[in-house]
């Protein structure tokens, strides 16, 4: 029945971030198969899929369990027994409870990233995929799932190949790069990342994927700037207190940490662009700038800083949002066509033994029912009748399916 699928989910929509993770479940994965192989034995729960990004908290399920908000929380505790009072207090206020075509449409939702913090974005069928290959193949899920989840993977693909949805960058990271690919920099300029904190860690992901190869780290401690470094094929890194002696000379600069005073003054720069001429891009995604003004007034800079990219990242944000409508019809029509796909399946669920049974009859009437008047008949005649038995026992088999799908129709 599709009134067995449920969902029971704390996100972003509802949940602040902090208070989300809380309700995660422990990283192990045996502890995690444990605690979900043993929550489907005790809630009458069939299939059992459970996913967590950094914006939501997702049970997926098929059974029988009545998931409302009392059983919720055992159903909770099963997993999280060190949850407090207030905790509890935070899962009724903000837990979403979905069932039936509700629930299909919600997965839906989520899977196409309508209902995603940053609205577009692709990583969440990958993480949905992820995390249905990992409970499929530890035994937790099984045919039911598995025509959901198919469903999802191409709704999810209609909607990004006939929409507008995920066009247009809407972090800072990708419209920086964005920014150094306009001004038609080589593959093998000379890039200069300052920080080595989370934003530069996605910008150094994205320069690599844009074949950048020549790109040198500064940040206060070594270690994570040596980890990005490593991403590019001429990567180097260096202590932040290190970038005063700096002599290379440098053709873009992308600076990016929490210094509370300015990095980049008049003195450093001068030192950095050992008396070269060309123009120098700099982007500064701190807040507050890391790059002083003296600077980026220098006829010589091109200076982008965080705020104008701040500004077409919401517009492209907007222009996201402005897709959700057309993807809503896509999203529409596939539940529709999934309650068509699970009437069918049950009705061949259901028919799947009657090649066995009608055969059996066939046997019977054969060896049993018709065996004395059978046996009065010559060979020719006997070998007709199973010859006609035959050809009716293949014939009705396909009779009722063919009938129940005309009814689906
Ligand atoms: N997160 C965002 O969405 C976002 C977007 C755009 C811009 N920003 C801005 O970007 C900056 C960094 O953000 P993030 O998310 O990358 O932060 P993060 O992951 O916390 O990294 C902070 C970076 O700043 C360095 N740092 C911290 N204090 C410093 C100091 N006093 N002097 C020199 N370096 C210092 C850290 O060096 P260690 O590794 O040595 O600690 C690290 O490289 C902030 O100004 C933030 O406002 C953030």
């Amino acid at each position: 029945m599709l009134s067995h699928y449920k969902i029971i989910t704390l996100s972003h929509q509802h949940t602040n971030l902090r208070d989300l993770a809380k309700f995660v479940l422990p990283e192990l994965e045996q502890t995690i198969v444990h605690l979900l192989q043993s929550a489907k034995e005790n809630f009458n729960i069939q299939e059992l899929f459970y996913v967590s990004t950094c914006n939501r908290v997702m049970f997926l399920l098929y059974g029988e369990f009545n998931a409302d908000e009392n059983t919720v929380i055992p159903f909770y505790r099963h997993f999280l027994p060190q949850l407090t009072a207030s905790d509890y207090t935070i899962l009724k206020e903000n837990v979403k409870i979905f069932q039936g075509t509700d629930a299909v449409s919600h997965l839906f939702n989520v899977a196409s990233s309508v209902d995603s913090l940053v609205v577009g974005e692709r990583q969440i069928l990958s993480q949905l995929r992820e995390a249905y290959e990992f409970t499929r193949t530890q035994g937790l899920c099984g045919d039911a799932m598995r025509l959901l989840m198919d469903q999802a993977v191409l709704t999810s693909k209609e909607v990004f190949s006939t929409t507008r949805i995920g066009e247009k960058p809407v972090s800072v990271a990708s419209l920086a790069v964005l920014k150094l690919l306009r001004y038609a920099l080589r593959p093998d300029a000379r890039i200069l990342l300052i920080g080595a904190g989370q934003t530069n860690g996605i910008v150094a992901k994205i320069l690599h994927s844009n074949a950048f190869t020549n790109v040198h780290v500064f940040n206060r401690s070594l270690p994570k700037a040596q980890s990005i470094a490593k991403l590019f094929p001429n990567g180097k890194a260096s202590l932040l207190s290190e970038l005063n002696e700096f002599s290379q000379g440098f053709d873009a600069l992308i600076a990016c940490t929490s210094s509370p005073t300015p990095l980049i003054d008049l003195h450093v720069f001068t030192s950095l662009v050992q008396n070269e001429k060309n123009p120098k891009v700099i982007i500064d995604l701190a807040v507050p700038n890391n790059v002083t003004m003296e600077v980026a007034e220098l006829k010589q800079v091109h200076y982008v800083e965080i705020e104008t990219l701040r500004q077409v990242a919401s517009e492209n944000m907007a222009f996201r949002e402005a897709e959700v409508i057309k993807a809503t019809k896509v999203i529409d029509s596939n539940i529709e066509k999934f309650s068509r796909l699970f009437k069918q399946r049950k009705i061949e669920k259901a028919f799947s033994s009657l090649p066995d049974e009608i055969k059996a009859i066939k046997e019977k009437a054969l060896s049993e029912v018709f065996k004395k008047d059978l046996a009065e008949l010559d060979e020719p005649t006997k070998e007709l009748i199973e010859k006609m038995l035959t050809y009716m026992e293949k014939k009705c088999v396909g009779v009722p399916m063919k009938a129940a799908r005309e009814i689906l129709l």
